[in-house]
């Protein structure tokens, strides 16, 4: 067991507020990496990628050797549920995810929580030698899309833009619909669970499309969803604190905090950080918010940016990271200096 007051990530998330604040960044593994793109070449494809623990071992720790980040997350993906549920589920280049739609009570029929453990066995195995090797003061992340983010893939088969088929489906039969969300509170507390039992110090969970719905289907398909996950972790594996990214949530985010108890919130780019120091912050830790795009473009309008998030939210507990993942044409030196910004801190 390694001193968990060593570890900045796990001092922040019990609520200090620490001089120099914790940092690590949404996809800091990735194809803005020159190594991330090589090892990338050697798995046939992106799941095959995630399913190899050599491979994901090591694009997990190449961020970490250049820039030190307080955490390391898991490199898998939240796809990979739906893939162990039974969905196909594929990655096409330069398509992104294609899955065959899952629409109805039939298609609910074929998909089974059964194995979802045993076919994630390979990610539990990096998630283990994840925890051996990374340095003692970094925290070890690991994560899971929420059930509605999951959702939105499983019923659109893709991306998209105006999420008509999830949504017209949420709307018109909640009851169906709700089937597909408690299987996913399912697996996805079950995949959780047995993350920290292989090692992981921290859950972060992804729900990056919550801010397409409505306040009452929020307050259904993200909150109560969410919050049942947190319960199922809590009683499992007590003390193991949680980060909801309910992405968009505007106005919602405080009710989000305080219903689903997670100990962290993540904040996406467009929440003000004065009312975030205000509202959320005497809730639970704040970790955020940095335009991806203000990264990828750096200079004097980053660093403006940061030395703002740095000076309003660092009076709390705080880690600092993005809005959301970094965006593949980021240049890697912009990252140096948003690392060595936070480094002058402390
Ligand atoms: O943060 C990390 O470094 C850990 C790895 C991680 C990935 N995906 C790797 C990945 C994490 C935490 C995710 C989460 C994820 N995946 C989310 C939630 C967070 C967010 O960014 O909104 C979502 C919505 C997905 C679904 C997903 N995965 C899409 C839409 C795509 C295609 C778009 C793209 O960026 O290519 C992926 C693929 C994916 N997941 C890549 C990586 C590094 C790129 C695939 C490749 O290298 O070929």
């Amino acid at each position: 067991m390694t001193d968990s007051s060593t570890k900045l990530m796990l001092r922040a998330l019990a609520g200090e507020t620490l001089d120099r604040p914790p940092f690590w960044f949404m996809r800091q593994a990735g194809r803005y990496l020159a190594e991330y793109r090589e090892t990338r070449r050697q798995a046939p494809n992106f799941l095959a990628f995630c399913h190899t623990p050599d491979l994901a071992v090591e694009v997990t720790l190449q961020p970490l050797r250049r820039y030190g980040f307080d955490a390391a997350i898991l490199f898998s993906d939240i796809l990979v549920v739906p893939d162990a549920l039974g969905q196909t589920v594929e990655f096409r280049e330069g398509e992104g995810p294609v899955l065959e739609p899952v629409r109805s009570a039939g298609d609910l029929d074929r998909l089974s929580a059964d194995r979802t453990i045993g076919h994630m066995a390979p990610i539990f195995e990096t998630v283990g030698r994840l925890s051996r090797e990374i340095p003692q003061t970094t925290a070890l992340i690991g994560f899971a899309g929420s059930p509605w983010t999951v959702a939105t893939y499983m019923v659109e088969g893709r991306g998209s833009k105006d999420y008509q088929a999830i949504r017209t489906w949420a709307y018109a039969d909640p009851e169906t619909f709700g089937r597909l969300i408690d299987l996913l509170v399912e697996a996805t507390s079950a995949y959780v669970i047995e993350q920290v039992r292989h090692g992981a110090e921290i859950i972060q969970l992804f729900d990056t499309w919550a801010g397409v719905l409505p306040e009452a289907e929020f307050r259904r398909w993200v909150i109560d969803a969410n919050a049942r996950i947190v319960a199922n972790l809590r009683a499992a594996c007590p003390g193991v604190p949680v980060i909801g990214f309910p992405r968009g949530a505007g106005l919602l985010y405080e009710d989000f905090v305080r219903e689903t108890g997670v100990d962290g919130v993540s904040l996406d780019a467009t929440v003000p950080v004065q009312w975030a120091s205000d509202v959320l912050q005497p809730l639970c830790t704040v970790q955020g918010n940095l335009d991806n795009m203000l990264l990828l473009v750096g200079g004097p309008a980053m660093e403006h940016a940061v030395t703002r998030i740095l000076d309003v939210l660092g009076r709390g507990p705080f880690i600092f990271n993005l809005g959301h993942g970094i965006l593949p044409p980021t240049p890697p030196e912009n990252v140096a200096r948003v690392v060595e910004m936070i480094m002058e801190r402390g």
